[in-house]
């Protein structure tokens, strides 16, 4: 049976330790120059209905490194743009490639093409969430706290801004499978849907950790480990000029950051508008680990992308050695 990676909810949390781990083999091996060619003559469709650098290029460069190929396709060039329907290319596609990634609009195109595609469909982000982006962020916390078992008790991660868009649906359904508290500090014009917290419900019951969302930005950031924000349009959003406005008094800078811990961690997923949503003084300064978390984008690509084209590669949590024909 193929497996997805449409949201969060894709993989048990046993299964995000599974990933993090071959992450972290995957990072040591490239940083040791080691090949680690897991994925050899296997090819990755990418669908690609609005822009990107990261996603794009992380699983570009994770397929060649993994000895495969990566097919980066624009949807005005595919014959969707002439009325195919998402069905036909999805089965046809399948016939030629390993697994499909996609960028889309509409999370429903995701749905769509899971339920057509006969290999793995992952999304490379939607209007709804972006599950590519909080396994990395994860990750890359997890890789800052020294790869812990389990997070410590009351860790808490604060997102600070849109609190209705994919990056934080994700982060809050990915924190609720990992038992890590989730606090959205956010304006009650754009607060976190209804439809989310329950869907992340029983998993906060069952992992012991919380969600929380105010419209006090002070009271938001109180206690933070980990400090988040996104920009505040995301890709096909509407009213710019409105949201700017309401969001202002969200914005992630000095100020804000002052009243959390010494340590507090600063992420941002990538693009930022500086001087909007974050500070250039903030996302340069000494908390902010960005970089870090942009470049763990390729690591944890190449595990999401070992653990479903080629999951005989993965042995007891770690890498078969040889990797398999
Ligand atoms: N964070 C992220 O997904 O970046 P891109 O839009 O550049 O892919
Ligand atoms: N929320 C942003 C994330 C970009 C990576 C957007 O959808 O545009």
């Amino acid at each position: 049976m193929k497996r997805d990676l449409k949201s969060d909810q894709d993989f048990s949390a046993e299964e995000v330790r599974q990933i993090f781990q071959l992450a972290k083999k995957v990072k040591e091996k490239q940083k040791k120059n080691e090949p680690h060619e897991y994925l050899k003559n296997k090819s990755l469709a990418m669908i690609f209905q609005k822009p990107s650098t990261r996603t794009r290029v992380s699983f570009e460069v994770a397929m060649t490194h993994l000895g495969g190929h990566a097919l980066y396709l624009n949807p005005n060039d595919l014959q969707l743009s002439r009325g195919e329907t998402i069905a036909d290319t999805t089965r046809t596609l399948s016939r030629y490639v390993h697994g499909i990634m996609a960028r889309v609009f509409s999370h429903q195109d995701i749905l769509d093409l899971a339920r057509f595609a006969s290999v793995p469909v992952i999304n490379g982000l939607s209007d709804k969430f972006h599950p590519c982006q909080s396994l990395t962020d994860i990750f890359t916390i997890w890789e800052k706290l020294s790869y812990p078992e389990k997070f410590p008790n009351g860790f808490t991660i604060v997102f600070v801004g849109d609190g209705n868009n994919n990056v934080t649906n994700s982060l809050l359904l990915l924190c609720a499978r990992l038992g890590i508290n989730f606090r959205v500090g956010c304006p009650k014009k754009y607060q976190t849907k209804t439809e989310i917290l329950e869907l992340a419900k029983a998993d906060f019951s069952k992992s012991g950790s919380t969600a929380e969302i105010t419209n006090d930005v002070n009271q938001a950031v109180k206690g933070a480990n980990v400090l988040y924000t996104d920009v505040w349009i995301s890709m096909g959003r509407q009213d710019a000029e409105k949201r700017k406005k309401i969001l202002v008094p969200y914005q992630v800078n000095q100020r804000v950051l002052s009243l959390t811990k010494k340590k507090t961690m600063v992420m941002h997923c990538l693009p930022a508008h500086r001087g909007e949503e974050i500070t250039d003084e903030v996302i340069d300064g000494p908390n902010s680990i960005v970089f870090d978390q942009a470049e763990n984008r390729l690591h944890v690509q190449k595990a999401i992308l070992i653990f479903l084209l080629q999951p005989k590669s993965v042995v007891n949590g770690g890498l078969a050695t040889p990797a398999p024909k």
